[in-house]
């Protein structure tokens, strides 16, 4: 298909709003069964089908799964076989000493022609092992053709951050539209077609293979802010009705395993439940911050959290910098200097960033591990330093951070990469002393 039929198909969709909802939709009226899951004979002669995102003994706030009804049931495949992993990489990533090193790279280089979402993902590093359902991976993607294929991902889910290029994702569950500046979250297991609106498309992928996303809690924020619940959309039941070869592959512990099936596995006329696909608007984001001095720490900008066993302490954090006033008073207003015990990896969507004058550019990312020491560069200290401290819109760029509870180790490729940057310290070295021990 092509760009433009892609996008006149992803402009017109419409959703289910609402993060974490009991949602339902069917594609032909009566396709979903009513008041049970799995009726002796379902609807239009469909299948019964169980996703189960979560352990079935999960507490019920937290508990994701959805019931699919399906033109074939998931079950009828050919075997697998291993296929190429290309570019993607999965943990434990042991193939590289950790690095404590500050690390920055500029955008991923054009890729061959004919690749797509999959074959265009490249692996930077991650954390944890996927085995033990812990940790994560940070995946760029370059591609220039939509995909054919259909892939899903055992390992975990995909957040999918866009930063050149629209996207239209054929799901299981329907059709969702992520343009840059959006994020579409694919849950692990949920079988997904990538369309590429623009001819080609660049982005940052978060892949968690610990428990699923959900919203922060707020605290003392109250009942509202941050990323609203309502802006959370989920697509409606659409399906194919292929019959014919499709190629499906899905990355196993870390391997890619493809088999061609005789049918479409976006064979799902009508679905409910709460494990599901969705899109979710960055500008749309709540910005809290301070309205008397200093301000807080960028926990306060957290879209998603994994959690991980430790109450408060996130497997991943999603974090938007997202436009914002700033108007403390007597403060130094860009984020400041600090070492973190979380490892921050952060990308820019686009603009500029505000603690980063140059050299951090949209399409590009940097790394800075547990503990590593960073905070604005020079030209940016000595602007904020002597700035005059009116009101301030910061509102010339996106920029986001995937936070980790452990240390990111790299991928031989990230290490080696040409467009690893090589004087990253640089930006730190003018700052000079400005110590004075009597005044
Ligand atoms: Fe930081």
């Amino acid at each position: 298909m092509s760009g433009d039929d892609a996008r006149s198909i992803a402009e017109k969709l419409t959703y289910l709003s609402g993060f974490g909802n009991e949602h339902s939709s069917e594609a032909i009226p009566g396709a979903l069964p009513v008041g049970r899951n799995s009726p002796q004979r379902a609807p239009l002669g469909l299948y019964a089908e169980q996703l189960s995102g979560t352990a079935f003994t999960e507490p019920r706030a937290h508990n994701r799964r959805s019931w699919l009804y399906r033109i074939r049931p998931s079950a009828v495949h050919p075997p697998f076989a291993r296929t190429d992993n290309g570019t993607l990489r999965t943990a434990p990533f042991n193939q590289t000493v950790p690095d404590p090193n500050r690390l920055r790279w500029d955008p991923l280089p054009e890729p061959a022609p004919g690749t797509d979402f999959l074959a265009g993902l490249w692996t930077l590093g991650g954390n944890g092992d996927v085995t033990q359902r812990t940790g994560m991976a940070v995946h760029l993607y370059h591609a220039n053709a939509s995909m054919e294929r259909v892939f899903g991902n055992s390992d975990g889910e995909l957040l999918i951050v866009p930063e050149r290029g629209g996207l239209l994702l054929r799901t299981e569950f329907g059709l969702l539209h992520a343009e840059p500046g959006h994020v579409a979250l694919i849950p692990r297991g949920v079988r997904f077609r990538v369309d590429l609106l623009d001819g080609t498309a660049r982005g940052y992928v978060c892949e968690n293979y610990g428990a699923p996303f959900r919203l922060p809690d707020l605290g003392p924020i109250g009942a509202n802010g941050l990323a609203n619940p309502r802006d959370f959309m989920a697509p409606v039941a659409a399906y194919e009705d292929v019959e014919g070869p499709v190629e499906v592959v899905n990355k196993f512990c870390g391997n890619l395993w493809a088999a061609t099936y005789g049918h479409s596995p976006l064979d799902v006329v009508a679905w409910h439940g709460n494990h599901v696909p969705y899109v979710y608007d960055l500008r749309r984001f709540n910005v809290i911050g301070s309205i008397s001095y200093d301000h807080p720490d960028p926990s306060i900008f957290t879209v998603l959290t994994s959690p991980s066993d430790t109450p408060g302490l996130a497997g991943i954090d999603f974090v938007v910098f997202a436009p914002r006033w700033l108007v403390g008073e007597d403060t130094f207003r860009p984020p400041y200097f600090h070492r973190n015990v979380m490892s921050e990896y952060m990308g820019l969507i686009e603009g500029a960033y505000d603690a980063k004058a140059e050299g951090f550019v949209p399409g590009g990312g940097s790394l800075h591990n547990m503990m590593s020491a960073h905070g604005p560069d020079l030209e940016t200290f000595d602007k904020a330093s002597a700035a005059e401290l009116k009101p301030q819109k910061v509102d010339d760029g996106l920029a986001f951070m995937f936070e980790t509870r452990w240390p990111v180790r790299l991928t031989p490729q990230a290490v080696r990469a040409e467009h690893l940057q090589q004087r990253y310290d640089d930006v730190w070295q003018g700052l000079k002393r400005h110590f004075r021990p009597l005044p």
